[in-house]
């Protein structure tokens, strides 16, 4: 037979158009709340992709919603091209390929077991043959002795609670991990460890991440793609040495400026870049384009007409009527 070298190969991961709609109950009629609102991308086998925006956009229901934790309102989420709520044991064996790191390690871990068995947790069995040894050999890999599966959660550092977290996603070899936060708790030495430890991990088994973050920095540090979302929405994507060289969405540019930016100047950078104000609210987006009320180039037709998200050029693609118009090099030079 001839290999079909032509054929694309299915992605790891595909989101397709998801929507989570939340109903709020208040004094009238209940309202829905639109947290995730028509996303779509995908992961490829062994590749990073991260998630970036202001907290609120809707980055953990996407997290939640690609491992299963929550059912979407529509849209679909296909693990090597099927469905994960198929029925029966197909659905459920496609969920168990994905595995979650939350921000608080300590949170997801039950205080009154053992890191060994915490770790153990997703083998779905805690005192077969072999299982101890497959333990140990785990907290090696994620750089923790192999004595600490005997010791419980609160005796172990933030960071090693962290390793000891993703020891716990890596056992079952997952095909992709969902990180969400989880280096939002570390200071900035111990976030370098785990970005690392996470691409020592990646080269050697393979496993795919979708790295979902608020600092754009540790995105770009990590991600072979980014995906930048806005009030539920995807506004760009593209690998991330051609965001790095060339954002083209005035909110993708705004971010960007404000992390380069040390601490105490953010306040004035986001004034500067037309990041001023909150994100507005889910329950009642803005018409046309969403970002389009703390846009400093917004013009009529981005209140009258929603931008589509389109290709700009290969493999990048954004949803702005005005794609380009805060270059990377404008915005740059002037927060330098
Ligand atoms: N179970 C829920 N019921 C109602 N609203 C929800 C629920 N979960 C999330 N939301 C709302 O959906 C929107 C998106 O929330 P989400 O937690 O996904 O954002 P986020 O980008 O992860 O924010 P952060 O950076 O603060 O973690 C928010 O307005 C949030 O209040
Ligand atoms: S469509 Fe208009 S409001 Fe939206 S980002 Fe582009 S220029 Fe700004
Ligand atoms: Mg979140």
């Amino acid at each position: 037979m001839t290999p079909d070298r032509g054929a694309t190969p299915t992605p790891l991961l595909q989101v397709n158009d998801l929507v989570k709609h939340f109903p709020v109950r208040g004094r009238g009629p209940a309202q829905m709340l639109r947290a995730v609102d028509g996303v779509s991308f995908t992961v490829n086998a062994g590749e990073t992709v991260g998630v970036v925006g202001e907290s609120g956009c809707g980055k953990s229901t996407v997290a939640r919603l690609v491992v299963g934790l929550t059912k979407p309102t529509s849209g679909s989420v296909l693990v090597e091209g099927g469905d994960i709520w198929a029925r029966g044991k197909e659905g459920a064996e496609r969920r168990r390929r994905m595995q979650m790191v939350f921000q608080n390690p300590t949170g997801s871990m039950n205080p009154r077991r053992t890191v060994g068995d915490a770790v153990a947790e997703p083998l779905q069995v805690l005192r077969a043959p072999g299982i101890r040894a497959k333990v140990e050999e785990t907290l090696s890999l994620v750089g923790l002795k192999p004595e600490m599966a005997d010791r419980m959660p609160h005796e172990m550092s933030g960071g090693q609670q962290q390793r000891a977290a993703i020891a716990r996603a890596m056992i079952s070899n997952p095909a992709l991990v969902v990180h969400d936060e989880s280096v939002a708790s570390l200071d900035i030495s111990l976030q370098a460890q785990i970005l690392n430890l996470l691409v020592d991990l990646q080269d050697r088994l393979g496993t795919a991440y979708l790295f979902i973050s608020h600092d754009l920095a540790a995105v770009q540090a990590i991600s072979h793609r980014v995906v930048v979302m806005y009030l539920g929405e995807v506004v760009e994507s593209a690998t991330a040495v051609e965001f790095a060289a060339r954002p083209l969405h005035p909110y993708s540019v705004a971010l960007r400026r404000a992390a380069l930016l040390p601490d105490p100047e953010i306040e004035q950078s986001r004034v500067e870049v037309g990041l001023t104000g909150d994100v507005p609210s889910p329950l009642n987006p803005p018409s046309g384009c969403r970002f389009r009320t703390r846009c400093p180039y917004a013009e009529q037709k981005c209140a009258d007409e929603k931008p589509a998200l389109r290709p700009a050029q290969d493999g990048h693609y954004v949803a702005c009527h005005f794609a380009g118009i805060a270059t990377a090099t404008t915005a740059l030079e002037g927060a330098s």
